[in-house]
């Protein structure tokens, strides 16, 4: 199975970083394909923790070859800064390879990311501040900077000042912020140009190559599928396509080389951010949760709010992605419940819905069904097989993979890399 695709089935934090790391020594080829350092990828290998937000998760198996697409937005300071952090702690990034075509994020998207926040008040997305949605915002509208302008001093300079035209009226005139130097920008954007020139390649060429010659290729995402501009749930969303389908357009492979999607869905459900979240628990249960799933956000440390497993959320996105497999993380977290509810239906303005609504207005009205389940109090963070599980484990997993469309091929019960279950082979 050389090319796996793995994508988040509900709104992030699934722990796609750690289900990335355990296919790891097989894997030639760990790719980004989109978003930027929005992103918070946590892996714990032998007791030490890594927090990865741009660098995928393959990072951390020395044979594996880190790559980032085309249609990811890179702040380079963060990339440098993380390159230099992982080689202090004995982890060599050198062999990164980054696209030609990758976006840039420096200083004006952050600020407008931060400013348009503040201005939209009640209205706001939450977005994590790091300026993803206006870098994005740039390359739709054809005023982006790309990897590859670093290395025309006098075509990046005139693409900062046409850049920044428009945003310092915006930025004194609305926003009554001071005004960015471009020639600022451009020299600070230069400095990085020297040392990321040798990482530049061809990634479509590249990664096709790869394929062809019968490598392993996995396919990293970041968000998730209800945070996927077109698919989740807009304007509370990312703004990229986190979908399985993004991992072609955000590496020049085409869909038909694509073996494997897998979902990762955790075992209840977690947000940050604004936006609908039906099964979302705003009493003490939610903070019992979060605390059991120590659920803090690994980019920005906010609260994640959390819920019970919502059936019609991880169908939909199983559904749109054509999920193969879905790997479970976090079972271990819903130890000690004495019922466990999943969501199997909405009551929506009084009748019952067996699939997420087709309207955005619907969905904030969405009013969970519950199933109810056995739950379960034996500690399960040391079993290895499916077999070990309790009878009302293997019976909430089973019931899961009955609703959600797609078999349960991993389980995570514990945040270590050895800590799955394997029930089928992703490999
Ligand atoms: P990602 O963004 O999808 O990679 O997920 P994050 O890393 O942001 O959040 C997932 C968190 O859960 C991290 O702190 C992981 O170390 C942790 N984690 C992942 N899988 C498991 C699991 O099966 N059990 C437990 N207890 N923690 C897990
Ligand atoms: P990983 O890859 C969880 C959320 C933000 C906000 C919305 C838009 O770790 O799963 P943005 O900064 O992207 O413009 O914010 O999307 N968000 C995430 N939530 N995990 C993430 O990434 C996220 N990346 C963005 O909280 O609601
Ligand atoms: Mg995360």
């Amino acid at each position: 199975m050389p090319a796996i695709v793995v994508v988040g089935a509900q709104w992030g934090d699934e722990g796609k970083g750690k289900a990335t790391d355990q296919l790891g020594d097989r894997v030639d080829y760990c790719v980004r394909y989109s978003g930027g350092n929005n992103a918070g990828h946590t892996v714990v290998v032998d007791g030490e923790r890594y927090a990865l937000h741009l660098l995928p998760s393959g990072i951390l198996n020395p044979d594996c070859v880190p790559v980032i697409g085309n249609g990811v937005v890179v702040d380079l300071d963060v990339l440098l800064s993380e390159i230099e952090g992982l080689a202090v702690r004995g982890v060599d990034a050198s062999h990164m390879l980054i696209s030609a075509n990758s976006h840039i994020i420096t200083t004006y998207h952050q600020v407008i990311d931060k400013v348009t926040e503040r201005f939209l008040g009640k209205a706001r997305i939450g977005t994590t501040g790091r300026g993803v949605g206006p870098a994005y915002s740039d390359k739709v509208n054809r005023i982006g900077l790309r990897i590859q302008d670093l290395f025309d001093a006098s075509i990046l300079r005139q693409k900062v000042e046409a850049a920044l035209e428009q945003k310092n009226h915006l930025l004194v005139k609305v926003y009554n912020r001071r005004e960015i130097d471009p020639a600022e920008v451009t020299e600070h954007l230069l400095s990085h140009a020297e040392w990321i020139r040798p990482h530049v390649v061809d990634v479509s060429a590249l990664l096709n190559e790869a394929l062809d010659a019968g490598k392993v290729v996995l396919f990293e995402g970041a968000q998730a599928h209800h945070l996927d501009v077109d698919h989740g749930t807009y304007p509370y969303v990312t703004s990229s396509n986190p979908v399985a389908g993004g991992a072609c357009v955000g590496t020049g492979v085409g869909p038909t080389r694509i073996d494997r999607v897998v979902g990762i869905a955790k075992a209840y459900t977690t947000r940050v951010g604004e936006g609908p979240m039906p099964t979302e628990l705003l009493d003490s249960n939610g903070d019992k949760l979060r605390e059991a799933g120590i659920e803090f956000g690994t980019t920005t440390g906010r609260k994640r709010r959390c819920g019970w497993f919502d059936a019609l959320v991880v169908q939909a996105a199983a559904r749109a992605n054509a999920f193969t497999d879905i790997f479970l993380t976090k079972l271990d977290v819903l130890t000690g419940w004495e019922k466990i509810p999943v969501c199997v239906g909405y009551q929506v303005n009084g009748i019952r819905q067996d699939s997420m609504p087709l309207t955005q207005s619907e969905f904030h009205h969405a009013v969970p069904i519950y199933e109810e389940l056995d739950g379960w109090t034996e500690d399960i963070s040391s079993c290895r097989e499916f077999d070990e599980l309790p009878k009302n484990t293997q019976v909430y997993v089973s019931r899961l993979e009955e609703l959600c469309g797609a078999r349960i091929s991993g389980i995570g019960v514990g945040p270590s890399r050895e800590q799955s279950i394997v029930v089928n082979d992703l490999l």
